[in-house]
């Protein structure tokens, strides 16, 4: 019997209406439009503005819409694994949460957290139950809502991210497509560049870490852009080394969008040319776990049965790696 690997077989996504552009933070900080694009490539983010939604609000309508495309009832769903840094609550997970919203009665469900590598971490656990011929479906959501833990008065990160959600659905296959092969890495030395300090169990919320505005994204900036250069473009050259595959073979590069030119970095380090390379950081920014599975929704009509994939993510923890898959169908099918 033919190895059963895990195929992405349908892909949803989702972005609030609301633009914030460049030209809106400069009225909100000491910033411009001109330094926004040229060190980061962003020219604006999407807001989810309702005081009342949360991350499980953007993740519903991406999985529905993979639900309806596959016309598969919720409660046929057995597993729903969540990638983000922003939870509706602390807990219980936001997975449980979409599960109930969405019907999947049946489901199992739980969050993962790697941050921006969150959705490559979520995809590897759950082709692993599918691989293993336990599970026939599994829901890989990634979504976060940034504009709740960003500092709008802080310069230094206000500018970098947004809020949307990617989702994919993965099935067993026989025929060679789907995910082949992972390089995921963690080092939480790198911890003290990118975190929040308040609000977790070493430092509860009280008055003091809401005054101190220690509920906010942290991020040292420069610090994490040298280690995001090296080990975003690592891992995928090392992806490419050991499945001895060229440049020729690769389709699509999906990097996760925090700066376009570690983007860039990553896609010289590959051989890459541009048109081979999934950007849309200049209209959404960094949306942490949503990014990856947002392109893959965005490019999907491009994508042909066959195509070599490859996705790389860097993110707080330090986490970071690199995912081979082969694309598992043509849109039209
Ligand atoms: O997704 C998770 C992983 N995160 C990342 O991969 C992010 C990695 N880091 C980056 O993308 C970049 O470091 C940033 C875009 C965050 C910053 O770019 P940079 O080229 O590293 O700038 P910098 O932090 O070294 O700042 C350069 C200058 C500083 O001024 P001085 O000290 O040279 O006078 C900053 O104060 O730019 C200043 N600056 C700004 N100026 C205008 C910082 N933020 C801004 C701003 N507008 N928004």
């Amino acid at each position: 019997m033919s190895k059963v690997t895990a195929a992405i077989t349908a892909v949803g996504g989702y972005v609030p209406e609301y633009r914030l552009t460049n030209k809106e933070l400069e009225t909100m900080v000491d910033t411009n439009d001109e330094w926004i694009r040229t060190r980061t490539g962003i020219e604006e983010r999407r807001i989810l503005k309702d005081p009342g939604k949360a991350s499980s609000d953007m993740a519903v309508p991406a999985i529905e819409a993979i639900l309806r495309k596959k016309n598969l009832d919720p409660k046929e769903i057995e597993c729903i694994i969540c990638a983000t840094v922003t939870p509706d609550l602390v807990f219980p997970a936001t997975a449980n949460i979409i599960s109930a919203k969405i019907g999947a009665t049946n489901s199992w469900s739980f969050d993962l957290n790697a941050a921006c590598s969150g959705f490559l971490f979520a995809l590897t656990t759950g082709a692993s139950f599918i691989e293993s011929g336990r599970y026939k479906n599994v829901l890989v959501v990634g979504v976060d809502k940034m504009s709740a833990i960003v500092d709008y008065t802080d310069r230094n990160t206000c500018i970098l991210f947004g809020d949307a959600a990617g989702a994919v659905l993965l099935e067993p296959a026989t025929d060679g497509t789907g995910v082949l092969d992972s390089i995921l890495k963690t080092d939480g030395k790198g911890c003290e560049f990118l975190h929040m300090k308040a609000g977790g169990s070493l430092k509860p919320a009280s008055i003091e870490t809401v005054a101190a505005r220690e509920h906010y994204a942290y991020q040292e900036g420069k610090a994490v852009f040298k280690f995001a250069v090296v080990g975003m473009a690592d891992a995928s050259a090392e992806i490419m080394e050991r499945n001895n595959l060229t440049a020729d073979d690769i389709a699509w590069l999906v990097p996760h969008q925090a700066n376009l030119r570690i983007i860039d970095a990553t896609a010289n380090r590959m051989g890459l040319p541009k048109e081979k390379v999934m950007i849309n950081i200049q209209r959404y920014g960094n949306t942490t776990a949503a990014t990856i599975p947002f392109c893959l929704w965005e490019w999907e009509c491009q994508l042909k049965k066959g195509d070599n994939i490859v996705l790389a993510a860097f993110g707080g923890g330090f986490t970071w790696g690199a995912t081979w898959l082969k694309w598992s169908y043509d849109t039209n099918e």
